[in-house]
């Protein structure tokens, strides 16, 4: 039995897809833990770019079950949108497929919250605006937060909205004048006519999970965004609402930690962040800097909304400190290839903040906004290393990068991407 997981050691964004594809041939279920449609996964295969927000990246292999965990807020528009979108690409979406009935769900009113808090506020975080905060907020608050397995009680799902949807539009309009009105009626009978699709793929998860380890299958939890915006251990406040980080993987699916075996860390060979909040090795340098070459480079966008990602040097402070946070057994290496016009990569190893040098990454982010990186600096290997498929078909000085990485984050590199297609793919043990 093998329980596997692939997590985000930065801002997110880190390539998570591809890792998860190469591993599914050695498991049966892939779990998606937490968040929700704010996630971007861009998966290529067979020559097919897939961009999937909601559901697990592991769907696209026939043999996997995917599972959409009790962790996770789920908007039923974005659900079976991605569900025809698969359909229509010849991706078979059946009995594969399932939803935790203890998963909450996502309404209009969700987005609306969130447009009212983010739009010109001084404090706003930079969110997807996919409701994924406000979902929370009801969740937690216990009194307004609807999960998926009530869909299937049409009554009660009706009272419950009934006395719900006042109270959003109460609060909505004290917010501001131009606030959106919902009604309970409409928003029930749209949501009814969800579930009569969503029913067959609507379980409880976490037993089936369980199920599934005394059966012996093997388990691959794929996390979401990355560590660092994990709402406990991230750059709180410019977080998500969920635990991005491996911490979340019990509470959001059911599979208590003391069964994972393997925990693997991914990281870029260079650091992003979209939306706002502190990044000490941005590299805010213009139009031809070399931040923005290498978002131009390695296409960084987001997947989800479409903005251009902030780009910077690879910052090991954060990365040491998301290893050790998640019990990382070992680091993957995405997009090295983004870095082959550089003369010269800067690997941020330390932070100086009031003139005092440190390696540890500051617990707030008012803190991290005041650490200036400290530099170590390699030489660039200014070759294309695309069609690189073994360790020793790197160029010497892109193999003394990835070794000193390794040395800094004290753990075992286990393979590193050299473009988006499978094959572009270097194990290194
Ligand atoms: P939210 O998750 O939409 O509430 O956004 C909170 C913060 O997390 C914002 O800075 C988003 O840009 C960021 N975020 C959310 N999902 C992702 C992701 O999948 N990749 C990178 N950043 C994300």
């Amino acid at each position: 039995m093998a329980c596997t997981c692939v997590v985000g050691l930065q801002w997110g964004d880190e390539a998570k897809g591809k890792i998860v594809d190469l591993l599914t041939a050695d498991h049966h279920i892939v779990v998606r833990y937490n968040g929700g449609a704010n996630a971007g996964h861009t998966i290529v295969k067979n020559g097919k770019t897939y961009k999937l927000s909601l559901l697990p990246t592991g769907i696209l292999t026939p043999h996997m079950q995917a599972v959409i965990g009790n962790g996770l807020v789920v908007n039923p528009v974005r659900f079976l949108e991605e569900v025809t979108n698969l359909r229509d690409a010849g991706i078979a979406v059946g009995a594969n497929l399932v939803v935790s009935d203890h998963a909450h769900l996502i309404f209009p009113y969700h987005m609306e919250e969130e447009r009212l808090t983010e739009q010109g506020a001084a404090s706003a975080i930079g969110t997807t605006g996919r409701g994924i905060g406000p979902c929370y907020q009801d969740k937690v608050s216990r009194s307004n937060g609807i999960r998926v397995g009530e869909l299937l009680h049409p009554e009660h799902l009706r009272e419950r909205l009934h006395a719900i949807v006042p109270r959003k539009n109460q609060a909505l309009a004290a917010f501001s004048a131009d606030a959106k009105r919902f009604d309970a009626d409409a928003l029930c009978d749209e949501y009814l006519g969800y579930a009569a699709t969503m029913r067959p793929h609507i379980q409880d998860t976490g037993r089936l999970l369980r199920q599934a380890l005394k059966a012996g299958k093997n388990l691959l939890f794929e996390g979401a965004q990355g560590s660092l915006l994990d709402v406990d251990h991230g750059t709180y406040p410019y977080v998500t609402s969920s635990n991005s980080s491996t911490a979340g993987i019990w509470s959001g699916s059911g599979v208590p930690a003391r069964n994972l075996s393997r925990i693997i860390g991914v990281i870029k060979a260079y650091t992003s962040r979209v939306g706002r909040g502190p990044f000490p090795t941005e590299l805010d340098d213009g139009p031809t800097g070399i931040g923005a070459t290498i978002r131009k480079i390695g296409r960084e966008v987001g997947t989800v909304t479409g903005r251009p990602r902030r780009c910077g040097w690879l910052d090991l402070v954060a990365v040491r400190y998301s290893a050790a946070l998640g019990g990382v057994d070992e680091v993957t290496i995405m997009l090295l290839d983004v870095l082959s016009t550089l003369d010269e990569i800067k690997i941020c190893t330390a932070y100086e903040i009031d003139a005092q040098r440190t390696t540890d990454f500051p617990g707030d982010a008012f803190l991290l906004d005041r650490c200036k990186p400290i530099y170590e600096t390699l030489p660039g290997w200014k070759q294309d290393i695309s069609a690189a498929r073994t360790p020793s078909d790197l160029p010497a000085a892109a193999r003394r990068y990835v070794d000193r990485i390794a040395a800094l984050v004290e753990l075992p590199v286990s393979i590193v991407s050299v473009g988006p297609d499978r094959e572009q793919t270097i194990p290194m043990m």
